[in-house]
């Protein structure tokens, strides 16, 4: 925790309390509230955490007003334009861009974790044939625990390691044989030979029957994809990590939790929920009738890939993403694309309404993504997948920085308890 050289007063009653005020290098200040409750008795209430820091990082830092998005202080735009996944791996969970010998080192090490343990493949066959293949991989990644006994000691930095490399090798094996297994393909195992992004892309669509030769424009695409999902400080899912790992589970059961929490639509699932929604607008004439809907108080209606609880301008990822969309609709040769042609409509038209520009609604990064997947190839049902084997790098160095903090301990938020109060039980022929 950094040194305070300020206090604020809270003043309740006739008593006043001082509270230490710590200042980051980057962000608002930090009010410190963890004795209040111990000195003057009363909680704070934050339902949705929105003024609420719930721990010290230093791995990303969003700025929403600016549409900032740094890692480790390397700005993401530069991370996608010069980097590539594995170096943004190496950088969040280690802190420092690598040397090159080190980069090497990281890769083969990825690498030569990509396949799964065989017997994981009889576990996928217990799943419906049309299991969404989120539900097949919250499952398969916490039955991880089950399959690598020797990386579930917390305690011990090396066992830590192993399972961070581990994780960021397999959940995209994990993410493949999910989708083959919905397509009822043969699953297709990891090549050596290429890099992360290619090898997922031959696991998602080479058959045993044919080659297939991975485009490496489209590796560079998803790949960028991967980079651009990798981290987002404390939302949900990474919040839903670290609660977890908070009570000592192992790390395989901690990024289980965190999958599950991304599916929703109103996290990871915004990708597939805003392709769908496209689809539905169908074409540009429809869109003031979705746009009068999203501004209905009493239509439950949302644009989907609009809005972020932190971003109160563009989302700089969601820029990235729609030249992406462009470069890779142009390559697969895709003109006058129906979707891609109403989502620029819809953005524009957004926009300029009042409605979205008060409320600093922007498109963010799940804005242009599903285009970009579809083009490739991927059902809707992969998009979520697809972000949660990018962001698993960015729950595991959290997971990391957690463990290594002195001062963490079991997450236990407190509530304002609104129900009755002590009464006798009634016996059932009383009631
Ligand atoms: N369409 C229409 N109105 C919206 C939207 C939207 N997409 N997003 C927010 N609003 C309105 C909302 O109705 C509210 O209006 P009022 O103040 O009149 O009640 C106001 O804007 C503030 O919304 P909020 O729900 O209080 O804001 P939040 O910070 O709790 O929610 C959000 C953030 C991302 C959940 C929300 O903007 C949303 O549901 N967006 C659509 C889903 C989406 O695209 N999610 C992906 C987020 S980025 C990727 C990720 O992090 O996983």
């Amino acid at each position: 925790m950094s040194d305070t050289s300020k206090n604020a007063t809270l003043r309740i009653g006739d008593s006043s309390y001082e509270l230490p005020i710590h200042s980051p290098t980057a962000g608002p200040d930090v009010i410190d509230i963890r004795k209040l409750y111990g000195q003057a008795g009363v909680f704070t209430y934050d339902p949705g955490f929105t003024s609420t820091a719930a721990c010290d990082s230093t791995i990303t830092f969003i700025d929403g007003d600016k549409g900032e998005l740094l890692h480790r202080g390397y700005p993401i735009d530069q991370l996608a334009a010069k980097s590539h996944y594995l170096e943004v791996c190496y950088l969040l969970l280690y802190g420092e861009l690598p040397s090159a010998a080190k980069l090497e080192e990281f890769e083969t090490t990825i690498t030569h974790h990509t396949m799964i343990h065989e017997q994981m493949h009889n576990f996928f066959r217990g799943f419906r044939r049309d299991a969404h293949p989120m539900a097949t991989m919250v499952g398969v990644v916490g039955a991880m625990a089950a399959f690598y006994h020797d990386s579930t000691d917390i305690n011990d930095p090396r066992q830590r390691e192993v399972a961070s490399h581990r994780l960021i090798a397999k959940v995209p094996t994990i993410a493949a044989m999910a989708y083959k297994y919905s397509i009822g393909q043969p699953f297709v195992y990891p090549r050596n030979d290429l890099d992360y992004a290619a090898n997922f892309l031959h696991m998602c669509f080479a058959v045993p029957a044919e080659e297939y030769v991975v485009d490496p424009i489209l590796a560079r695409a998803m790949d960028r994809i991967f980079t651009l999902h990798a981290d987002h400080e404390q939302n949900a899912s990474t919040s839903t990590v670290r609660l977890a790992s908070s009570s000592g589970a192992n790390p395989f059961a901690c990024i289980a939790a965190g999958i599950a929490c991304l599916w929703g639509p109103a996290h990871g699932g915004a990708n597939q929920a805003c392709l769908e929604m496209l689809k539905e607008i169908g074409s540009p004439e429809n869109i003031p009738e979705y746009i009068a809907r999203a501004k209905d108080k009493d239509d439950p209606f949302r644009l989907m890939g609009f809005g972020h609880r932190v971003y109160k301008n563009f989302d700089p990822r969601a820029t990235v993403m729609k030249q992406s969309a462009d470069e890779v609709l142009d390559l697969l040769g895709v003109e006058n694309n129906p979707v891609l042609a109403t989502a620029k409509e819809l953005e524009k038209a957004a926009l300029a309404d009042p409605y979205f520009s008060e409320k600093k609604l922007f498109p963010n990064v799940d804005f242009y993504s599903g285009i970009i997947l579809e083009a490739m190839g991927f059902p809707t049902a992969m998009f979520t997948p697809i972000f949660a084997l990018s962001r698993t790098v960015g729950w595991i160095s959290q997971w990391k920085e957690q463990l290594a903090d002195p001062q963490m301990k079991i997450g236990r938020p407190r509530q304002l308890y609104r129900g009755e109060t002590t009464r006798d039980y009634v016996d059932i022929e009383n009631r």
